[in-house]
């Protein structure tokens, strides 16, 4: 065997956001220590040791700012204060330090594509068109028929135009009316929106996951949009046009160097990018080595592309390419807080599959809260159901977020630990958290979570995990995809059997099994079963 000291610092030289996990908190689903069924700061704060035994490098929150909630939060109504809901600025203080005395890092939820109509400088704007803040929005007149100023369609369904009757003018919002969106060409609000960057890396904050990234700016012209021939009714209305003027425009480019610059004023901060594009378009959001822009440009592909091992493969072999030619850290997500839960999306059987892809591919991966004990998409009655994408789009029941955004499972206990038994969570519970939940799996040593710890566990003793070159190997097996990941003389392979068959591999396969999910040690050689990952030392 090789000395892995000379790898271990190979890998060493990484940043924390490329060799760490970033572990997504829900806030309001993850611990709830007042008792009005809300998960808060304080709760956070109580699991963060939690957190630390995953082997997670980060907590990215889900925004926690002053915010009348009708978007759970991405409705802004104060960048620099904390929600009541979720406690204070004293509460994100002590947070922030149990998290770095701890040695994780802390990320937050920035949101400047758009603002609340809470917001001040809303407030201010509707005021009228003499309004100082009037152009920190962006306002159009009614079109020549005296309606909508264009076709553009908000993502919750419906137009993205709202008519503010008192002036006769028009206000864009690309969500819900209640979330105008911020004006990006005007310089007056990037300066704004930079300072709170600035507020919050002053308190230590570590780095930013910047929402809808993509889409700061929009054509001047204001042009329709073409008809998308592929949209079917029934589908999301958002889909029926084309948004080459709504999205990933020049401009919005130039913006995130700008917003990169500010970070760069603090030693050590980063920003990871929600942007939903094909790799052509998502890749150049990392800007070059002159004009850096995000740090990661959030890559969703595993949710979007179909769960087989030919495809996956393809994808994965494409994109890592295509990061080493620009020179870009890789990054994977299977799972957040807008996407159906990633069991539930693979199924049961291909869960561990999934998670070991994850965890193993080259670059930074993304956990939601919760996957790590196999958490499922909980079925929320109708009359239960609150998220402004459902309760909007009654005839699209899937484009409610609900089902993946139910409370942290804990342990057997009423309400499963997330809140004291007399409240009443904000969503509802799964019916299995007797027996999916963090207290019984630790307990069992063939749990999904200890799958996962040993999975963490593996990545910090071998550095080839983390920081080692990619690529895969034939297999000789459609359902079987296999590759190798290696640094400084040491070579692990990975294994992942997508299909219900068993296979021999061969001398793909040969060497000593580290790590197999289904909780045993088979001999080299041995057939890979159905549904199995394996990690090998080669
Ligand atoms: C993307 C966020 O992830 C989503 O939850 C939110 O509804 C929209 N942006 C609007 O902020």
């Amino acid at each position: 065997m090789t000395d892995p000291a000379p790898a271990q610092a190979m890998a060493a030289q990484l940043k924390w956001w490329q060799k760490g996990i970033i572990y997504q908190i829900y806030p309001r689903s993850f611990q709830d220590s007042t008792g009005d069924g809300v998960g808060d700061l304080r709760g956070i704060t109580a699991r963060l040791p939690y957190l630390k035994s995953l082997g997670v490098e980060a907590a990215w929150l889900s925004p926690i700012f002053t915010s009348p909630m009708h978007d759970f939060g991405y409705d802004v109504a104060d960048y620099c204060d904390i929600d009541p809901l979720f406690g204070t600025l004293d509460d994100f203080d002590a947070l922030v330090q149990e998290a770095h005395g701890l040695g994780l890092k802390v990320m937050l939820d920035y949101v400047p594509n758009h603002s609340s109509a809470d917001h001040a400088w809303f407030q201010e704007a509707l005021k009228g068109k003499g309004s100082e803040k009037r152009d920190w929005y962006v306002w159009r007149d009614p079109g020549p028929d005296g309606g909508l100023p264009n076709n553009w369609k908000s993502f919750f369904g419906g137009p993205a135009w709202t008519l503010d009757e008192a002036s006769g003018q028009y206000y864009l919002h690309q969500f819900l009316p209640s979330q105008p969106d911020l004006n990006w060409r005007n310089p007056a609000v990037r300066e704004a929106m930079f300072d709170v960057l600035r507020f919050w890396m002053r308190r230590g904050v570590d780095g930013f996951r910047v929402d809808v990234i993509w889409l700061l700016a929009e054509d001047e012209r204001f042009l329709d949009e073409p008809v998308n021939p592929e949209w079917l009714p029934g589908d999301i209305e958002h889909n029926s046009v084309q948004h080459i003027y709504t999205q990933d425009q020049p401009e919005t480019h130039q913006y995130i160097r700008e917003m990169r610059a500010v970070l760069d004023e603090f030693e050590d901060r980063m920003m990871v990018g929600e942007i939903y594009l094909p790799v052509e378009q998502l890749l150049p959001y990392a800007g070059t080595e002159d004009a850096a822009m995000v740090h990661l440009p959030f890559n969703f592909h595993l949710i979007l592309r179909p769960w087989q091992a030919q495809a996956v493969r393809e994808f994965a072999d494409s994109y890592d390419a295509a990061c080493l030619k620009i020179g870009t850290w890789p990054n994977w997500v299977l799972g957040n807080h807008d996407q159906h839960r990633f069991k539930s999306r693979v199924g049961a059987a291909q869960y561990r599959v999934a998670q070991t892809l994850l965890l193993t591919l080259r670059g930074t991966p993304t956990v939601y809260y919760g996957d790590e004990i196999g958490m499922d998409n909980v079925r929320i009655p109708l009359e239960r159901m609150v998220d402004p994408a459902g309760l909007q789009q009654p005839d699209s029941p899937a484009a409610s977020r609900d089902p993946e955004r139910t409370p942290m499972q804990w342990d057997a206990t009423a309400n499963a630990g997330f809140s004291p038994a007399a409240a009443t969570p904000w969503l509802p519970l799964a019916d299995d958290y007797q027996t999916t939940n963090v207290q019984a799996q630790q307990a069992d040593p063939h749990s999904d979570l200890s799958y996962f710890r040993a999975l963490t566990a593996l990545r910090q003793q071998h550095p080839a995990l983390v920081g080692g070159a990619y690529h895969s190997v034939d297999s000789g097996h459609e359902d079987v995809f296999a590759f190798r990941r290696s640094l400084g003389g040491e070579t692990l392979t990975i294994l992942l059997n997508f299909g219900a068959g068993e296979h021999v591999l061969g001398d793909v396969a040969a060497g000593h099994t580290l790590l197999s999910s289904r909780n045993d040690q088979p001999r080299s050689g041995a057939g890979l079963r159905p549904n199995e990952a394996r990690i090998i030392l080669t």
